[in-house]
């Protein structure tokens, strides 16, 4: 295609040097080579564009409906052509996905589901020769409640030191009937399970901020960072660039456990006052990561912070923490201009009062996709699309690190889907009354004109694609100048390559009503959005790219444009 402009991409691989102060790997974990890493810079990260895998909806290599590593691998020449800098896969390892992975039963292995050990490293190894980073989703928060240790806990008498991992209470009420506080769980229901004891009596009851399959960690007790050491370094030897650390405004709890104001909750829904979450020692088991990580100088993290006060989500990325806070606030951004000027300015506020990194996103496997939720409740596609491509730009016209959800590329919408295919935890722990987030799951389509698209060899896939997905799949989009995938690679390709987008900060332009203009400070890079159902003016200058055509050389209702 010819709007396009080749791949960036040099190939610049080179043997990483072991750090003096890492451990050894133990030998039954090692990989038994030397691990690769690309050693072009330390802080690849600071303006890097991540693309985030679900893996159970990237590509299926094996045919049994389900993603996988192998599909990984075979696709990577589609991430290399789209021009991202690393890719997040969301978790793979071993696990009963209770949660699709995020209940995590051997964090030092692959789920068989995904692959294995020898898969994941030719994927990094693949990775890393076309130039692009690796990084993988950790859950410190809790484990799987089959995993080892849990099963240990579910054995032993309360006070052992195997509960002692987990967060064990005594139920209150006169025969410990009643649970130990009100925490309800994110998805639905309390937020503590009972057990039975040896005797087979109603015992002590877990806490599980999340599903009961998902007991929490009790962070105080050093064994379990111990534990996450171990796991760290046992993927850093493999050679990969970072994690994103998962509920990291979470694991450390508040003193005593008490009752929480439940009108903070809601299902899925977060809040500053949420006493779950963003609790102080949360910070020096982030330190105590970091220092991990410092032995491996060209790996970062990113954490997810559901934090809106900007001291409080600064405090997570201070130079001693983590590398880059997964920063929401445009994900839930109207498409408005206040809206989206506020969350531009307090995301900027809030990393320079640290000197971090802003990182910028409009979607994950957790929230709806932004061409639905810019639908708005008329549920009105082709504004929503309209609307998603232009914010395309906006985060790509910012500084720092961007992060795109598999699919966003393509402008695909959420899925409403049939009851009876919905795999959600959310779905039933809410009674039936929460739909979850497999909306935003849906296997991605690749080519042809049925489903499942070349996702997979068999029809049956873990959640259906729909056939409306026909015009959306790679194929289709891959030589249409127009296409969404089209603008993606584009502004990847001028984003890396246009010396514009110099500078870590943004000067606002006044615009008229309706609009919103910036500019990056050093390269000028001007950025304007047009959120009116009419056509504006333009601001001065040459059009570098546009989410619309222009209209009588106007910028078009519901776009943005760079101008140079
Ligand atoms: C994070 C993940 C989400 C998961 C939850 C529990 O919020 O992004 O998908 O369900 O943690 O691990």
């Amino acid at each position: 295609m010819s709007n396009v402009v080749p791949s960036r991409r040099t190939r610049a691989v080179a043997e990483r040097q072991p750090s003096q102060s890492s451990q050894p790997s133990e030998s039954s974990e090692s990989p038994g080579k030397t691990a690769h890493q690309l050693d072009d810079s330390t802080n690849w990260w600071h303006n890097a564009v991540v693309y985030q895998i679900y893996p159970r909806s990237f590509a299926d290599s094996n045919g049994d409906g389900v993603g996988d590593l192998g599909g990984v691998l075979e696709r990577l020449g589609y991430l290399e052509l789209l021009g991202v800098d690393a890719i997040w896969l969301s978790p793979v390892m071993t696990s009963p996905m209770a949660d699709h992975g995020y209940d995590v039963s051997n964090p030092r292995d692959i789920d068989p589901l995904f692959g294995d050990l020898a898969t994941f490293d030719a994927l990094v190894a693949a990775a890393h020769d076309r130039d692009i980073r690796v990084t993988m989703d950790i859950v410190p928060n809790h484990t799987s409640n089959q995993h080892p240790w849990f099963a240990a806990a579910i054995a032993s008498p309360a006070g052992s030191p195997e509960r002692a991992r987990y967060i064990f209470r005594d139920g209150r009420g006169v025969n410990g009937e009643l649970p130990p506080n009100n925490w309800p769980s994110v998805f639905g229901g309390p937020a503590w399970t009972r057990v039975a004891e040896a005797d087979g009596q109603p015992g002590q009851w877990y806490l599980h901020i999340f599903a009961a399959e998902q007991p929490d960690l009790n962070w105080d007790n050093p064994e379990v960072f111990a534990d996450l050491e171990r796991t760290l370094r046992f993927w850093l030897d493999r050679g990969v660039d970072g994690f994103r650390i998962d509920v990291a405004h979470g694991m450390a709890k508040p003193p005593g456990l008490p009752d929480m104001d439940l009108a903070t909750v809601g299902l899925l829904v977060n809040d500053d006052n949420d006493l779950r979450f963003n609790n102080p020692g949360v910070h020096a088991i982030h330190r105590k990561i970091r220092a991990v990580l410092n032995d491996y100088p060209s790996a970062a993290n990113v954490g997810e912070i559901w934090v809106d006060d900007n001291v409080a989500f600064a405090n997570y990325i201070r130079p001693d923490e983590l590398h880059l806070g997964f920063n929401f606030r445009l994900a839930k951004a109207e498409f408005t201009v206040d809206d989206i000027r506020a969350a531009i300015e307090n995301s900027l506020t809030a990393v320079e009062s640290v000197g971090g990194r802003p990182t910028w996103t409009l979607s994950n496997h957790d929230v709806e996709r932004e061409v639905t939720r810019y639908g708005g409740e008329r549920g009105d596609l082709s504004v929503g699309l309209n609307r998603a491509r232009a914010m395309a730009l906006v985060e790509l016209a910012l500084p720092g690190a961007v992060f795109i959800y598999n699919g966003a590329e393509l402008g695909l919408p959420n899925v409403d889907l049939p009851d009876e295919v919905l795999q959600d935890p959310v779905w039933e722990r809410s009674g039936h009354t929460e739909r979850g987030r497999d909306g935003c799951r849906v296997p991605l389509p690749w080519e042809g004109a049925a489903p499942p698209f070349g996702f997979s060899s068999t029809p049956n896939t873990w959640l259906p694609t729909p056939a409306s997905w026909a015009s959306l799949t790679v194929e289709a989009q891959l030589e249409d100048i127009n296409s969404t995938l089209s603008l993606y690679r584009q502004a990847l390709e001028l984003r890396y390559a246009r010396s514009e987008f110099a500078g870590d900060g943004v000067e606002w332009y006044g615009a008229p009503a309706g609009c919103l203009a910036f500019r990056r400070n050093v390269g000028r890079l001007v950025c304007a959005v047009n959120t009116n159902d009419h056509p504006v003016a333009l601001p001065p200058g040459e059009v570098l790219l546009s989410s619309a055509p222009l209209i009588n050389g106007e910028l078009a209702p519901n776009a943005a444009v760079w101008l140079v």
